[in-house]
């Protein structure tokens, strides 16, 4: 997608060959910091920070990671070790575990000697599939678009929460991919942007791309969406997915859960957008069975934002004798979502739902 109108991707192979380079998110939107990821510590360093951030980027990051911790070493036990460290940066988001073992699976038929060619083919090539599937979650999430826009007969309202939008994957995004293709066709829509408290993801990432691409919008505190809801004013709920059940429970940022009890209530679609690999086919009871992350308590007592001068600060906003608790997802029901948009087609959040789509996953 567009920055400055110059085409980006959210991480590519660096020219030296040896090397790979991401848009460090967490300097967003004040500044467009490229870094440069080098050795296997500085991909966990970037996942764990959030340099890099959103369920299919970090798969792709970690991707690319374990091909720079071959470049030490190329041996069972530290392949082993590289995939653990890599899992272990965040614990939701189930596309890190999916891409570090296809890349895995892709060695494990070859000799240690042609590991390192390898990977970085293998993470290469899942660059430019999750590209290739978040178009094709645009085109299907186009055409709900299309209709709710020929049944209401004036622009649309959309509601997105965190970010799911190209920086959330390689290009294009998930929940962003049917927006950005609706805008390109012409279909007069606007996008309430959810603030997305604690880290802001939203405010600083989502508003920031749609800013970029010309796609209106405006900012909305976390806790305005019911309202607008309650007024008419959103036509569609359209969020992504770090982890959906084979039942259709998706886990997504802090607060989902919020909006789709409101969009049940008022009778507005909610759909989940989400590739393939989002799917953990072992998990029924997304409640139950889904890890969360716990994060630390400064991201709650503390906001980052840009002072008079132009400098980027952070202040806490609380008492300092006042801890805070910070989980970083949470399950929304199947119950309360009205379809799953993939890279297949729309389908009922449900088992059955599921199983048409991927039926070679359906147990
Ligand atoms: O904690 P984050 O910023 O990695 O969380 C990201 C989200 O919750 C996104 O909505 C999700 O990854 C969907 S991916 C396009």
């Amino acid at each position: 997608m567009l920055v400055a109108g110059r085409p980006f991707r959210s991480i590519w192979p660096a020219e030296d060959g040896r090397s790979v380079e991401i848009i460090d998110q967490t300097r967003l939107p004040f500044e467009l910091v490229i870094t440069r990821l080098q050795t296997l510590e500085d991909v966990a360093h970037a996942i764990r920070d959030m340099q890099v951030r959103g369920a299919p980027l970090i798969g792709v990051a970690a991707a690319y990671g374990l091909w720079l911790g071959l470049r030490e070493r190329a041996d069972e036990r530290h392949l082993a070790r590289i995939a653990e460290t890599l899992i272990a940066c965040r614990p939701t988001a189930v596309n890190l575990r999916w891409a570090v073992e296809r890349v895995r699976a892709r060695l494990e038929v070859l000799p240690s000697s042609e590991w390192l060619e390898a990977a970085f083919t293998e993470a290469c090539r899942l660059a430019d599939e999750d590209v290739a599937t978040n178009a094709a979650i645009g085109r299907h999430g186009l055409a709900l678009i299309e209709d709710l826009y020929r049944q209401k007969g004036a622009p649309l309202n959309i509601l997105t929460h965190c970010n799911a939008g190209w920086l959330a994957t390689v290009d294009w995004g998930t929940a962003l991919a049917p927006i950005y293709a609706a805008f390109r066709a012409a279909i007069p829509l606007h996008v309430w942007v959810d603030e997305t408290r604690p880290r802001n993801q939203g405010a600083s990432l989502t508003a920031w791309e749609l800013a970029q691409e010309g796609v209106p919008h405006h900012l909305v505190a976390d806790n305005a969406g019911g309202h607008l809801m309650q007024h008419g004013q959103v036509d569609l709920c359209l969020v992504g997915s770090d982890r959906t059940t084979a039942e259709g429970d998706v886990c997504n940022k802090i607060g989902t859960y919020l909006k789709a009890l409101a969009a049940k209530d008022n009778n507005v679609p909610f759909y989940a957008a989400l590739p393939g690999s989002t799917v953990d086919w072992n998990l029924r009871d997304g409640i139950a069975e889904i890890p969360i992350e716990e994060r630390g308590e400064r991201e709650v007592l503390r906001i980052r934002g840009q002072a008079g001068d132009g400098r980027v600060v952070a202040v806490r906003i609380a008492p300092e004798e006042t801890p805070a608790c910070n989980p970083a997802f949470d399950v929304t029901p199947a119950r309360l979502v009205s379809g799953l948009i993939t890279e297949r087609g729309i389908c009922a959040a449900s088992r059955e739902g599921l199983r048409g789509l991927y039926p070679e996953n359906a147990k």
